[in-house]
Formats: C-alpha cells, sequence, structure tokens
C-alpha cells in the first residue's frame, strides 16, 4: 500500500515548515502578552524595549499596525491583534516586539511597561452556570430543539412516564490543541505583493483573512504552506505571529518571522471550551429509549465567538427515541478564545452520552452493546432524511469478537493488584463536503499534475490526491505530482470538518474527465492525429481506430507542452435524499492499581464505517491519533484556570499528554461500503471520528473494572481511590 508521500522530507527535516523559512534581511517578532485577565490597557511604556539592543519596533494598540477585521466566508470573524486596548484574558496578545534576533526580540519584551485599568474578571465556569446565555446558532443549526411524539407535552412527561431513567451531570475540561509546530509565520513584501509562510488548513482562506486584516485586495496576498506541524481545527483561522509577522513586514519592508513559544500557544491561540452537561435518559424495560434529554453548558471567551455544539450531535447523528429534548447554553469567561477542535461538540458530547448510555445498561442489567442496538437510528432524530449507508452493528459485531466482549463479566475481573475492566461506546461524525476546485495538468513528459489550494495538516490529503489523481487518470500514482498549500492554486476549501477527501477527491474526478475530453478533442479536431475519428482514452493513453498513444506523445504530437482543466464539486441535491455521517464502534480495556489508583488503558481498538477507505494505512494512522487524543482526553489533558484567569498549567511539563508507555498497541478496523450516495469517491469522513467516543468507553471500562462511575474528564487518580 501507498506510503505517505510526505513522510521521507518529514522524518529527515526536509520538510520546510513555515518557521524553517529564512530571508536575507529577515528580523523576528516576538508577542507581548497581557498580564490581566480583564480590563483595558491604560499604558504601555516601551521607551526602554525600544532602546534594547537589535530592536526595530515595538507595536501595541497605542502605536499599531492600522489592523482591520479579518473574516471568511466558511470561518466567520477572526480575532485580529492590537486593534484596541480592551483586554478580555490572560495572555493575550497586546503588542509585538521585532529586532535583529529572536533573543533580542525576547529581550525587549521584557522590558515593556504595562499600566492597566483593570476590572474584575470572571474566571469560574461553575459560577457562570447560573448567568448562562443562550447559545447562536453553530453553522446555522439551532442547538436548542425538542421533538416530541403525538400526544406528550413535554420532554418531562415523556420522562416521567418512562419506566426506566437515569439522569447525570458531566463534566469535561478546557484543552489546547497544542500542535507540534506552534502558530508561526514567515512575511516578506516583495513588489507589492505579501507572501505569508503559515501553518493553516485552507491558504485561500488564509490569504482572505490577512488580505481583510490588512486592507489588501486578495490578489496582493500569496499564503504558501506547504507542510503543517498539526492543526486539529486550531490553525482553521490565521493565527496571530501570521497577523503581526504580514503587518510589521509591510510597515518595517523587511522580512519578518514571528513564532510563539510553546507556553504563548496555550493563551495566544484559541482551544476547546469546558463543558457540563445534564443528560436523562428514559427507557422501558427492553431498553428502548423513550426520551432523551441533553442540556449543556459551554464556557467560551468574552467574544462568545465560538460555542462548544455539545448537545447537537445527540440531536442530529445518536440515537431513534420519539422524545427528544436538546439545549445549549454558552457561559462567557475572561479566559482565551474557543475554537473548533477535533470533533467540535461530538468529543466532550459523545463523552456524556456514552456515558449515560453505559449508566442506563447498568440500571437495565443490560449488555451496553445490546443497549446500543436497540436504538440504533435509521435516520437522525426527528428527522425523515435516512441515513444513505450504515453498518453500525457490523462494527459492533466485528469489535465485539476481536475484543473478546462475550467474556466480559459485568463486574470486571481481577489479575493481581490490578482490576481489569472493558468498554465500549459507539462513535458518530457527520459526512460533510465543502466546496472544491482542482485543476489537473497533463504534461508531455508523460506526468500530471493534481493542484487545490487546501492543506494537508498531517493527515495524508497528499497521498490522497496523488492516489485519486491516479485512478481518475487511469495512470500510476509514481506519474502524478500532487500540490497543496498554496493559495494561488484553484480554491480547495478546507482540512477541517473531516470534509477534504470527500470534497477535493470528487473535483478531482470532475477535473479528470474535462481533461480528458480535452485530450480526445485535441486527438480528434481537424489536423490532430486522430482527425475525424473515434476517440477513446484509458491507461493513461489516447485510443483510435487502429492504434494508440499515450498523452504525452499526443500532447507533443500537437505541438503542445501541456493540457490543464479544472473540476469543480460542492455539497448539492444529496442533501436532500440522505443524511450523512460516518460511525464507529469504540472499544477499550482499562487496568486500575487497587492500591495507588492507577488507571493504565490496556486494549485499544475502534471499527469504523466511513465509506470506502482510500488508504488503510493512513486512515489507520489517522483514526489511531484519534483513539490517542480520546485517552488524553479520557485521562491527562485539561487546563486549570486559576481565579486570576491564569492557566496554572500552560506547557508541556504540567499540561499532560500520553507518552508512548501510556498508549498501548492500537488496533483499528474498517467495514468498507463505498458511499456513491455521498458523493462520487465513495468515502466519507474519519478525521474527527476517531477521537468520538473514546473517553466514555474508558470511564465505562473504569465502571466496569472498580465500580466506581467517574462522570467527569481527565479522570484522575484521586477519583479512583
Ligand atoms: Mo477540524 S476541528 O474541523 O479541523
Amino acid at each position: 500500500m501507498t506510503g505517505r508521500l510526505d513522510a521521507v522530507p518529514k522524518v529527515t527535516g526536509r520538510a520546510k515548515y513555515a518557521a524553517d523559512n529564512n530571508f536575507p534581511g529577515m528580523v523576528y517578532g516576538y508577542v507581548v502578552l497581557s498580564t490581566i485577565a480583564c480590563g483595558e490597557i491604560a499604558a504601555m511604556d516601551v521607551a526602554a524595549a525600544k532602546s534594547a539592543p537589535g530592536v526595530v519596533a515595538v507595536y501595541t494598540p497605542f502605536e499599531g499596525l492600522g489592523l482591520s477585521v479579518a473574516s471568511s466566508p466558511m470561518m466567520g470573524e477572526t480575532w485580529v491583534p492590537l486593534r484596541n486596548t480592551d483586554v478580555a484574558y490572560r495572555g493575550q496578545p497586546i503588542g509585538v516586539v521585532v529586532a535583529e534576533t529572536f533573543e533580542q526580540a525576547r529581550d525587549a519584551a521584557a522590558l515593556v511597561q504595562v499600566s492597566y485599568d483593570q476590572k474584575p474578571a470572571r474566571t469560574s465556569f461553575e459560577a457562570g452556570i447560573a448567568t448562562a446565555e443562550d447559545a447562536p446558532a453553530f453553522m446555522g443549526n439551532e442547538l436548542s430543539a425538542t421533538v416530541l411524539a403525538p400526544g406528550v407535552e413535554s420532554i418531562e412527561d415523556a420522562l416521567a412516564a418512562s419506566p426506566v431513567v437515569v439522569e447525570a451531570t458531566y463534566r469535561t475540561a478546557t484543552q489546547n490543541h497544542a500542535p507540534m509546530e506552534p502558530h508561526s509565520a514567515v512575511a516578506v513584501w516583495a513588489d507589492g505583493t505579501l507572501t505569508i509562510y503559515s501553518g493553516n488548513q485552507g491558504s485561500d482562506l488564509q490569504a482572505m483573512e490577512v488580505a481583510g486584516a490588512l486592507n489588501l485586495p486578495i490578489s496582493a496576498v500569496h499564503a504558501v504552506n506547504p507542510y503543517v506541524g498539526g492543526a486539529f481545527g486550531g490553525k482553521g483561522r490565521t493565527s496571530v505571529p501570521a497577523f503581526l509577522a504580514a503587518a510589521a513586514a509591510r510597515a518595517l519592508n523587511r522580512p519578518v518571522k514571528c513564532a510563539l513559544t510553546r507556553e504563548q500557544v496555550f493563551t495566544a491561540t484559541a482551544g476547546r471550551a469546558a463543558t457540563l452537561q445534564k443528560i436523562a435518559l428514559g427507557a422501558d424495560k427492553n431498553g428502548t429509549l423513550l426520551a432523551v434529554r441533553h442540556d449543556s453548558w459551554s464556557s467560551t471567551a468574552m467574544d462568545r465567538s465560538f460555542v462548544e455544539p455539545t448537545s447537537h450531535g445527540t440531536s442530529r447523528e445518536w440515537y431513534a427515541t420519539e422524545n427528544l429534548s436538546i439545549s445549549q447554553k454558552m457561559v462567557p469567561l475572561n479566559v482565551p478564545l474557543t475554537t473548533f477542535m477535533r470533533a467540535p461538540g461530538e468529543a466532550p458530547g459523545s463523552f456524556a452520552l456514552e456515558s449515560a448510555m453505559d449508566e442506563l445498561a447498568v440500571a437495565l442489567k443490560m449488555d451496553p452493546i445490546q443497549l446500543r442496538r436497540r436504538n440504533s437510528s435509521t435516520a437522525p432524530p426527528g428527522k425523515d432524511l435516512q441515513w444513505s449507508s450504515k453498518h453500525l452493528e457490523e462494527c459492533f459485531d466485528i469489535g465485539a469478537r476481536r475484543f473478546g466482549w462475550a467474556n466480559r463479566s459485568p463486574r470486571g475481573r481481577v489479575d493481581g493488584d490490578w482490576l481489569v475492566g472493558i468498554g465500549t461506546a459507539t462513535a458518530m461524525f457527520p459526512a460533510l463536503r465543502f466546496p472544491a476546485t482542482v485543476e489537473i495538468t497533463l504534461n508531455a513528459d508523460e506526468t500530471a499534475e493534481v493542484r487545490t489550494s487546501g492543506a494537508d495538516p498531517g493527515t495524508g490529503l497528499l497521498t490522497v490526491l496523488s492516489t485519486i489523481g491516479a485512478e481518475s487518470l487511469d495512470i500510476a500514482p509514481e506519474r502524478i505530482t500532487p500540490r497543496l498549500g498554496d493559495s494561488r492554486y484553484p480554491s480547495g476549501g478546507m482540512s477541517g470538518g473531516s470534509t477534504a477527501t470527500a470534497s477535493a477527491g470528487t473535483a478531482i474526478m470532475v477535473a479528470a474527465t474535462e481533461v480528458i475530453d480535452d485530450l480526445l478533442a485535441l486527438a480528434s479536431a481537424p489536423g490532430g492525429p486522430y482527425e475525424g475519428q473515434e476517440v477513446t482514452y484509458a491507461d493513461g493513453r489516447v485510443y483510435g481506430t487502429d492504434d494508440t498513444v499515450p498523452f504525452g506523445e499526443l500532447l507533443r504530437a500537437v505541438g503542445r507542452e501541456s493540457l490543464s482543466a479544472k473540476g469543480s464539486s460542492a455539497p448539492g441535491e444529496e442533501m436532500t435524499k440522505h443524511s450523512f455521517s460516518s460511525f464507529g464502534a469504540q472499544f477499550c480495556e482499562v487496568r486500575v492499581h487497587r492500591l495507588t489508583g492507577e488507571a493504565r488503558v490496556s486494549r485499544l481498538l475502534g471499527v469504523f464505517d466511513a465509506g470506502r477507505i482510500i488508504n488503510e494505512k493512513l486512515a489507520s494512522s489517522q483514526l489511531s491519533g484519534g483513539l490517542i487524543w480520546g485517552v488524553s482526553a479520557a485521562l491527562h489533558e485539561g487546563l486549570e484556570i486559576e481565579s486570576d484567569g491564569r492557566l496554572a498549567n500552560a506547557d508541556f511539563a504540567s499540561y499532560l499528554l500520553p507518552v508512548n508507555a501510556d498508549i498501548p498497541a492500537i488496533d483499528v478496523e474498517f467495514v468498507q461500503y463505498p458511499d456513491t450516495l455521498h458523493n462520487a469517491v465513495g468515502a466519507r469522513g474519519i478525521g474527527e471520528i476517531g477521537v468520538v467516543g473514546v473517553a466514555a468507553a474508558i470511564a465505562n471500562a473504569i465502571y466496569n473494572a472498580t465500580g466506581i462511575r467517574v462522570r467527569h474528564i481527565p479522570i484522575t487518580i484521586e477519583d479512583l481511590l
């Protein structure tokens, strides 16, 4: 199977990430952060910083860079620094020092004196619950909804009429994407054009946002981004260093490099909200769900720009039920910005819902898989549009067999000093597409190029372009050069929302058809080698009545060096015919030490139904990454916010992440039913579903092992003593 095309450049250090770009005369920006959580900057004394060795400039809201609003149709408005003197969280970017070296910029940044008019900060999520606000719609979908069976007056009535009810409150922690590559940028001005090198999830979107912030026509901004060191939603929007580097490069007419330190990444970028979720499930004695209520609260920054849509998945994907009620409130706090993080909504939402399903199984004395089977949906709850393709039960069958589920005891088992339990959860993530355009070029040397602006944040999209390009042109993948991460290529949408393969892949198929049609037209045109003949295309060759030539030879025969065509795709009529989601069954085994409370995940298995899998090796890696993030969310990760708004653990020493010793061998399996009702490639998304349900499966396994039900993540030793 094809390996990852960017593997060798990445592991040999030849891949050029944003901050690896260097230019003659380049200067370095160091971002200055606020040291209060709420208030206004009264003054900034930059005299000492300006006279420090090597300093070229200091920019603040008072001596600013003239930055404007940035937005894109896909992501809406993005926060741009230095536009005013408001401080809404501790660690907010409030200035940038530019110097000849990074060290000089950093030293001078420490000399900037800031005085504030401080206001009381709201930092407690729990305290903010009482005055929570209604959440706005999420990407056009209302986050509060009620569906009731005929004759049922309210969800409370439906719950009251249910013979078995479980009701509980779950909490999930604030998280940060913490990608390996900190947010960074190098900006260069030449001949009225700005070239910006900065990790992102869609280079044309970044060009649009930077152009907006700098009041430039989009054509004057060139965003370049061939390699991205992890994004996970955290590079969907343009980062603070990119705006600052771009504007400073214009002001100084010198190339500027600006990178966040690891600690700065935790506050100067956006992360995942904290959530509190109240769930009530009502069922009959056989486990059929009669009522589902899921009320959510999530933290958001004071700009209220992003609400983690936790209960949304319950209404749009999960279980069949006649009575359903979801609601979503937000708690604005003086904390860093929140944004999309892998499986936004579904990741924390599934912890609550899938823990509650396990609690219901216990209450019913029912097998947890059997309970899930009984309530499997054929369409999103309350909707008529059936799933295009759903093989979740097969995922559970395969998983149960591979995992030895039949030997599971409701009370776990004991192995020496270790209490051993197994748990499961359903995973779901909607299958989406974004508009995408791809250009294909056939070259006279028998090679071809596939180009789109998008990004490969480590997902394998570059390799997927090559594979689908090769299939569509019916030639070997070695003859294809895939290109990504350049805003001058046709707009490829974004590597986000688990959409890239379905979006770009479909556009490749359209572009290939176009370029082949054009090639055949050249072949049979007057003066062409097959003038007037019926011509066909296969194996990279044009076939006439009597003979055949490879496409390159044909191009040479008509005096062409190359032939290009574009193809586009976008969600369309299929949206009116079916509902689309990827599905999966998560299994895990956890060992809890009976004396120390230490919990170790000892086995992990995910079985996924995501349509056609383009490359099993890459898909497996992607999903393993998701499973590992699930372990991390369940047992390690969480930002501690102090009352003064400081993040107590904003570094890799204290923001806990799993290391190799924390992760067992991971088993990932697929059932493959190409979903051509969704798109011509037949692939649904796999980017986000890997993490969904994992934290619940772990909490459920811990309950199975110990009898202790922990309703928050991360689960710590203290919870299990
Ligand atoms: Mo993803 S959270 O849509 O990058």
